[in-house]
């Protein structure tokens, strides 16, 4: 048994939002999946909590819609992972109930307690306060806070301080699966367990940096959320920095989470600043308008708000630069939105050509080193490197790639990022977390983009739905010679 499929310490994992999207669509299948690798012990439970008046029974049947079909597993299997399930209808801002929470928990008094809050950041003060009067932070308790933490520096910094009344900072785990996600694990392995990039890594030999995360979906069942957010506050302020810090930190001492942790808020803090005066020219900002999606005529999303009026942009693309030795000049590009063509993720670090060309025009031209980190759908590394094209007839170049795809090379489905995360939380290591001032370093650089935004009166610029964005996100590249990268092979 490896160390990562070891058994965890019982716990009680109460996730609050326990009927919403997140819980029903990842947490909930997460936890199944780890159950059926071995992890979680008899003794451990999960409760939801949510308003809606359900009983356990209702509720396990919920779940077990939930679980789909994907698991390969036995009848016998999912009823006793159901067995572990259980519900409390509660409300956050209301004190009735509470009492039987914590009547509940203290069932079990020496089980970690886990409180995974997956609702609206309004509402984590007054959980985390209704907590705290029934003691339930004491001891063993951690408290997971889903993203994003406010919606501006403001918010944040009022959140984490409420919070941080009632559980301390090490009892706090701040998520963004994208950390949790493997290739992003991978990042680390590839840049600090091999000797080959870590030399090259840096403004000498590193043209620029490519993040996009593209979606097909668009809004779907989130509107009153999303609406309200945007990209840049969905995607940008925590996964997209996240990303771009783990491709930009220096290398940490170690893997202990504040060594870490500290790298990357370095990173944070030197961000270029994005305002008023250079966000014209540094990001766009689309709203996808009706087209077509995977084969399918698609609404816009204004007509998805039900014909509602709004400025929440969709689609982001900017130019990031981070102000310090190692990457003065190197632009990273990000783009991320809805209604993209594909569903990709993907990480390129392009790297600078040659300083000199020995082949002759016949041979063709010379391509760029490429490293693609691909996050989804399907994870892997591709290195694209020149070689001579095979056979006879003189020397002519090709541009093709050493592909790595993790589920050929090792035969195995790679794990949804919520199920590393939240055994983390278990186990209680922080290093795949976000520390407050990590948080709020992100809101630091994010907030004035927002408000340059606001001060231009200028709504997002449209785009049709299927297509990469607006043109504008193409000129933002192309006009410093660069292209979006398209996978040729
Ligand atoms: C969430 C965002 O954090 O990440 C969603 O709120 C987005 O809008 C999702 O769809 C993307 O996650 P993944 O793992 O599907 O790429």
């Amino acid at each position: 048994m490896t160390p990562s499929s070891l058994p965890v310490d019982p716990f009680d994992l109460v996730i609050f939002g326990g009927t919403g999207d997140l819980a029903v669509r990842k947490l909930l299948p997460a936890l199944f999946h780890r159950y059926l690798a071995g992890q979680i012990r008899a003794g451990s439970r999960v409760v939801g909590v949510a308003r809606e008046p359900l009983d356990d029974e209702g509720y396990r049947a919920l779940v077990r819609e939930a679980l789909g079909k994907a698991a390969d597993d036995t009848p016998e299997q999912r009823d006793a992972f159901l067995a572990l399930v259980g519900y409390r209808a509660l409300d956050a801002r209301r004190d009735e109930g509470w009492d039987g929470l914590a009547d509940l928990l203290g069932e079990r008094p020496d089980n970690i307690r886990v409180f995974y809050l997956s609702t609206s950041p309004e509402l984590f003060v007054d959980i985390c306060e209704r907590l705290g009067r029934q003691g339930l932070n004491q001891g063993k308790a951690r408290v997971v806070l889903e993203k994003p933490i406010g919606r501006d520096l403001a918010s944040a910094n009022k959140i984490n301080d409420d919070v941080g009344r009632v559980f301390a900072e090490s009892q706090t785990y701040r998520i963004d699966h994208y950390l949790g996600k493997e290739t992003v694990q991978n990042l680390l392995a590839l840049r600090f367990g091999n000797a080959l990039f870590e030399p090259l890594w840096n403004a000498g030999h590193i043209d620029h940096v490519q993040i996009t995360v593209a979606e097909t979906l668009g809004l779907g069942r989130r509107a009153g959320y999303y609406d309200r957010a945007g990209a840049l506050r969905d995607m940008v302020q925590n996964h997209m920095l996240q990303l771009l810090c783990m491709v930009a930190m220096e290398p940490p001492a170690s893997l202990a989470p504040d060594a870490v942790r500290d790298e990357k808020l370095k990173v944070l803090r030197a961000l270029r600043p994005i305002d008023a005066g250079n966000a014209a020219q540094l990001t766009v900002r689309g709203q996808y308008r009706a087209g077509a999606s995977e084969g399918q005529g698609v609404p816009g999303y204004l007509e998805e708000l039900d014909g509602g009026k709004s400025d929440t942009e969709t689609f982001v693309a900017l130019k990031a630069e981070i102000g310090n030795w190692r990457w003065a000049g190197v632009p990273f590009y990000l783009r991320t939105g809805k209604r993209l063509p594909e569903r990709v993720s993907e990480i390129v670090v392009a790297f600078k050509p040659v300083p000199h060309s020995i082949f002759e025009g016949s041979a063709g031209p010379l391509g760029q080193n490429r490293l693609v980190l691909r996050l989804q759908p399907d994870e892997g590394v591709k290195l694209w490197l020149t070689i001579k094209d095979p056979g006879p007839g003189g020397l002519r170049l090709r541009h093709v790639p050493l592909d790595m795809s993790f589920a050929e090379a090792f035969g195995v489905q790679q794990p949804d990022a919520y199920e590393r995360l939240i055994l983390d939380v278990v186990r209680g290591n922080p290093t795949l977390f976000m520390r407050r001032d990590e948080v709020e370093a992100a809101w630091r650089w994010a907030g004035p983009i927002l408000a340059a935004w606001a001060a231009s009166g200028e709504p997002p610029r449209p785009y049709t739905a299927g297509s990469w964005g607006p043109s504008a996100a193409v000129a933002l590249i192309e006009r410093d010679g660069r292209t979006w990268h398209e996978d040729e092979g």
